[in-house]
């Protein structure tokens, strides 16, 4: 029997002095402020920078975690268009939506900025007049793409057509999603204009080129030296080097940008993917300024460490552009360290997607599961080095039988027990043989785990948590403390204070990938936070002091994939007329594009018919035909009842359109009646002044779309007005 101290050991990479030396900064790819982030974003790379920010804090490390909106650029120009605002109407709402669906899931940034800020144009013109006057930047005049009809430019990716690689049809001019080519838009084969559909003309026009080509073999010999990048990071840089690094504009013919101080260029914008670039600095300068030391991220970017997360569309723009640009205009600026660049995460077999509505956004998922539960299923999959799937199935599996069956019970087992027996779980100085195993087996598992997240294997990493909950269980099984009690009181404390040490491994190892829950667990057996405790435990000062077995992890209910049995489809009203037989009806004849049906609708008190006439409505296409004062009713279409009144729902949508509950569709002919309808709950629901009609499918409140555009409510409606 050896007398030892079970405390946590300090591992060869984690000397304090290390810890205390190190400085990172965590950067995630900046999201562009034109949509709610979707499940397919955070696995992408919110969830590993917060899961990476969260591990090297919790360890002692000294880190900072940034990032911020995407502003400028063609994404939030076509949403502005798309939803008659301004650009800047754009950014505002999205930059605080953004902000708060991160805060939503826990993904905590030290600090989120925005590439509008003042601060971030300052430092891109900068960061152009050092490279200009170091010779890397180049004037020239570049042919791109004129539309005749719309008659002005078109930004790259306002020109579709086939890519040339891989002949995916709907390329876009900037890039192929399907391939992840870049492209320009003279490559693609038969370019059309988005807005116009016509066939561009290439005109000449002068720009600003970063000389890429001038950092070919810096760039190679750099990437080449990175052993500790992914594969997948490391060959596809290599390989577009490879093909050799042409140059590239970096400026562009529009209006929504930050400024160029050239003469000449007063009509021009920076490309947004040049200044973006640079909103890692510049959001790490306000940070600083924030933090009350201006100069503070010199610290960061010339004395330590930085990585950077991101998508795989994305690599090139990190591991290319961003070191070209970096390594050129100097400063003593380190290169990125780590450069991150995930698969896709699918739903269900098909790619996630803003803008073909596939998947859940994060509002949307937060319906179904809390944020823990969520957060723990993306760790479990991610997109680390192949496509991964999501499925609702496999989360409710994954989420009931490990987070909550085998980790929440056994915690709850343990606490409950030295609550219940009031025993004190203390170390007497005896270790037995079989305690030493555990201790010893506990000690290398977490080591293993430390070197696995330092590297950012993060599912290796929870797949070793995992492993020692399923141990952890069994050491507590075969203590038997609850028949030690009775026999050896002071063995039965000393197997309880083990197996609150193998608690302690289990819930800071969670903790990065759960971090709400965990800390909840952790507050119910410890005097302090789990934030900060890591030098108690590291010199085994820890003490417990059991306060409650409650343990904060639900199971989710096993739900079906939600179906829909709602046909929704477009209409316009061809006639409108007063019902003979009740002076609160109207008679309609409505087109549904291939086939008309006669509606009566209880709108006489708020429509005059011949305002309606013209008009595009929503018509519930399957429900029971009824006789309603004598008149037949083949349908249904769908008002918005407020105090005001009725508010017929619209659209601009061609008449036949389908309308979807969020993705889903459907196009049967099963009928329903009034009161499968009301089932489903429609209503109008208003978030940050923009109304949405949206209805419960399952337990999911999704919008009502056509071809992914929302509905419209005539004249508006007071929130959560019903629908039918
Ligand atoms: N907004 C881009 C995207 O969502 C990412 C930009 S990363 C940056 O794909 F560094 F350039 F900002
Ligand atoms: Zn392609």
């Amino acid at each position: 029997m050896a007398k030892e101290r079970s405390k946590i050991k300090i591992y060869n990479d984690w000397k304090l002095t290390d810890r205390m030396e190190d400085k990172i900064i965590i950067n995630c790819a900046l999201p562009y402020a034109n949509s709610t982030p979707h499940i397919g974003n955070i696995a992408g790379c919110y969830i590993e920078g917060d899961i990476y920010n969260r591990f090297t804090k919790l360890f002692g490390k000294n880190s900072v975690f940034i990032s911020g909106s995407d502003e400028y650029g063609t994404p939030t120009t076509i949403r502005a268009e798309k939803e008659n605002k301004t650009p800047k109407e754009i950014v505002d709402y999205y930059h605080a939506e953004q902000k708060r669906v991160f805060s939503s899931i826990d993904i905590e940034f030290d600090y989120f900025g925005r590439t509008t800020s003042e601060n971030h144009a300052k430092f891109v013109q900068e960061v152009y007049r050092d490279l200009k006057n170091k010779g890397y930047i180049g004037e020239r005049l570049m042919i791109s793409p004129f539309c005749p009809t719309c008659k002005k430019f078109l930004p790259d990716r306002y020109v579709t057509g086939t890519c040339p690689r891989c002949g995916n049809p709907t390329a876009r001019g900037d890039q192929c999603e399907e391939c992840g080519r870049n492209n320009d838009p003279q490559d693609l084969l038969e370019p059309k204009c988005s807005i116009s559909g016509d066939t561009p003309e290439f005109l000449e026009t002068r720009h600003m080129f970063l000389l890429l080509g001038k950092f070919q073999d810096f760039l190679k010999e750099w990437i080449e030296s990175q052993n500790s990048w992914r594969p997948n990071v490391r060959s596809f840089s290599l390989s577009f080097i490879e093909s050799g690094l042409k140059e590239r504009a970096i400026t562009r013919d529009i209006e929504w940008g930050v400024p160029v101080p050239e003469p000449g260029y007063e009509g021009k914008r920076f490309y947004v993917w040049f200044e973006a670039l640079l909103g890692y600095i510049s959001n790490a300068q306000e940070y600083s300024s924030q933090a009350g030391n201006p100069e503070l991220w010199q610290d960061f970017y010339k004395n330590g460490k930085s990585y950077y997360f991101m998508g795989k569309d994305n690599i090139f723009f990190h591991s290319i552009m961003l070191p070209a640009i970096l390594k050129g205009y100097g400063h003593e600026i380190k290169l990125p360290t780590r450069i991150n660049g995930n698969e896709y995460l699918r739903f269900a077999g098909k790619k996630f997607s803003k803008s073909k509505g596939i998947g859940y956004n994060v509002n949307e998922i937060l319906q179904i599961v809390d944020k823990d539960s969520l957060r723990y299923y993306i760790s479990s999959i991610l997109p680390e080095s192949s496509d991964s799937d999501f499925t609702l199935q496999e989360m409710v599996g994954k989420v009931n039988g490990e987070l909550a069956d085998k980790y929440g019970n056994y915690a709850n087992r343990v606490l409950a027990f030295c609550l219940k027996k009031d025993i004190i779980p203390e170390e007497d100085g005896i270790i037995d043989e079989e305690d030493a195993r555990v201790i010893k087996m506990s000690e290398s598992n977490f080591e293993e785990y430390l070197k696995l997240m330092e590297n950012l294997e993060f599912r290796k990493a929870l797949s070793l948590w995992l492993e020692l909950v399923s141990y952890s269980n069994s050491y507590f099984n075969r203590s038997q403390p609850w028949k030690l009690i009775a026999t050896d009181r002071s063995a039965c404390s000393r197997k309880l204070h083990i197996s609150l040490r193998l608690l302690d491994y289990c819930t800071l190892m969670l903790h990065p990938f759960v971090p709400s829950g965990t800390s909840r667990i952790w507050e119910s057996y410890h005097e302090g936070a789990i934030m900060g405790t890591f030098d108690e435990l590291i010199a085994g000062n820890e003490k417990f002091t059991i306060k409650s077995s409650e343990i904060p992890f639900k199971k989710l209910e096993v739900q079906e994939e939600p179906k829909n049995g709602l046909n929704l489809k477009v209409g316009k009203i061809l006639e409108a007329g007063y019902h003979p037989g009740a002076d609160s009806l109207l008679l309609l004849k409505v087109s549904l594009g291939e086939r008309n049906i006669k509606l009566v609708a209880g709108l006489r008190k708020y429509y005059d018919p011949d305002a309606l006439v013209g008009r595009k409505i929503i018509v519930v296409e399957n429900l029971k035909w009824a006789k309603i004062r004598g008149e037949e009713s083949q349908g249904m279409l769908l008002a918005a009842q407020d105090s005001m009144g009725a508010h017929i729902i619209t659209t601009n949508e061609e008449e036949g359109s389908s309308v979807k509950i969020g993705e889903y569709e459907y196009d049967g002919e099963q009928k329903i009646e009034i009161d499968d309808l009301k089932a489903y709950d429609l209503r109008v629901d208003i978030k940050d002044g923009h109304s949405e009609i949206t209805g419960l499918i399952g337990r999911n409140r999704l919008s009502l779309n056509v071809n992914n555009k929302g509905l419209l409510i005539d004249g508006g409606a007071q929130d959560k007005s019903t629908v039918r």
